[in-house]
C-alpha cells in the first residue's frame, strides 16, 4: 500500500529512546518520520531499523556534501537500510549528484534522492560571503534546476519558494517543506512559515513538520488537525 499523506514528522530528538517514545505515539499509516543529524549522530542505523520495524518509512535527513565517489557511497549505505529518502547539498555540484543517483540505478534502489539548495539560515550577505553574488531567490532556482539536471527527484524548499520551483523544475518534482505551522501551533524559532494547507497550495509535495506536533500534549490529536485542515483545502 503506497502512503498518500504528505505528512513527514521530524523526530529531533538526542537520544533513541526519545524518538521511539514519540513514534510509538504516532501511526505509520499516517505519516512518515524524519531522522536528522543529532539523533543519527547518536543512535546511528538502529533508529532505523527500530522505526522501519514499527512500520514508519524514513527520510534520512543527512544532507551528504563530499567527493562524488563519498556521497554516492554514503547514499547507498542509506538505500541499503530501506530508507524511503535521503538528501545531498546540491552544492555539491552535478558531478556529486549524478554519481549518487547513478549509484542508486544501477544497484536498483528506489530510495528517493532529494537535494537542498540554500539552507534557509542563509541571509544574502551570508551567501556574498562564500562568494555568490546572486540574489538568494535567484541561487536556490539555479540549484533546483541543477538538481533537477542531474538526477535528483525533488528539493528541499521553503514553501514560499515552492511556486517558483513548479514552474522551473514541473509538479512531479518534489518539493519537501519544512517551516510548517498550523493554525493551532507557535511559530518557535521558525521564520518564514506557512500553514500545511497554503503550503501545499503552493506546490509543496511534502511537509515537514517538527513541533507542532512533537511538542503538543496529544501528538495523534494534533496530527488529526493538520489532516482535517488539509482535507478542508
Ligand atoms: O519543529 P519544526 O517544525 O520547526 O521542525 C522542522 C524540521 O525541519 C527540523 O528538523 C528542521 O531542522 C528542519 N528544517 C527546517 N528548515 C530547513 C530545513 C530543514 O526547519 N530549511
Amino acid at each position: 500500500m503506497t502512503m498518500q499523506s504528505p505528512l513527514i514528522i521530524a523526530l529531533d530528538y538526542p537520544s533513541l529512546d526519545a524518538a521511539l517514545c514519540m513514534a510509538d505515539q504516532l501511526d505509520p499509516a499516517r505519516c512518515r518520520l524524519k531522522v536528522g543529524k543529532e539523533l543519527f549522530t547518536r543512535s546511528g542505523p538502529a533508529v532505523l531499523e527500530a522505526l522501519h520495524g514499527r512500520g514508519f518509512e524514513v527520510f534520512l535527513d543527512l544532507k551528504f556534501h563530499d567527493i562524488p565517489n563519498t556521497v554516492a557511497s554514503a547514499v547507498q549505505a542509506a538505500a541499503e537500510q530501506g530508507v524511503w529518502m535521503v538528501n545531498v547539498h546540491a552544492g555539491g555540484g552535478r558531478k556529486m549528484m549524478q554519481a549518487a543517483a547513478e549509484r542508486l540505478r544501477a544497484n536498483d534502489l528506489k530510495t528517493h534522492l532529494i537535494a537542498v539548495t540554500v539552507l534557509t539560515s542563509f541571509e544574502a550577505g551570508d551567501l556574498a560571503e562564500v562568494g555568490v553574488e546572486a540574489p538568494i531567490a535567484e541561487q536556490v532556482k539555479r540549484l533546483a534546476v541543477l538538481a533537477k539536471n542531474s538526477g535528483m527527484s525533488g528539493v528541499v524548499c521553503s514553501a514560499q519558494e515552492a511556486a517558483a520551483l513548479e514552474s522551473c523544475c514541473g509538479a512531479n518534482f518534489l518539493k519537501v517543506t519544512p517551516g510548517i505551522r498550523p493554525s493551532f501551533a507557535a511559530a518557535n524559532d521558525q521564520r518564514r512559515i506557512m500553514t500545511p494547507s497554503a503550503a501545499m497550495q503552493a506546490g509543496s509535495t511534502h511537509l515537514v513538520v517538527g513541533r507542532p506536533v512533537t511538542q503538543a500534549e496529544k501528538p495523534m490529536a494534533a496530527l488529526q488537525a493538520i489532516e482535517t485542515e488539509l482535507a478542508g483545502r
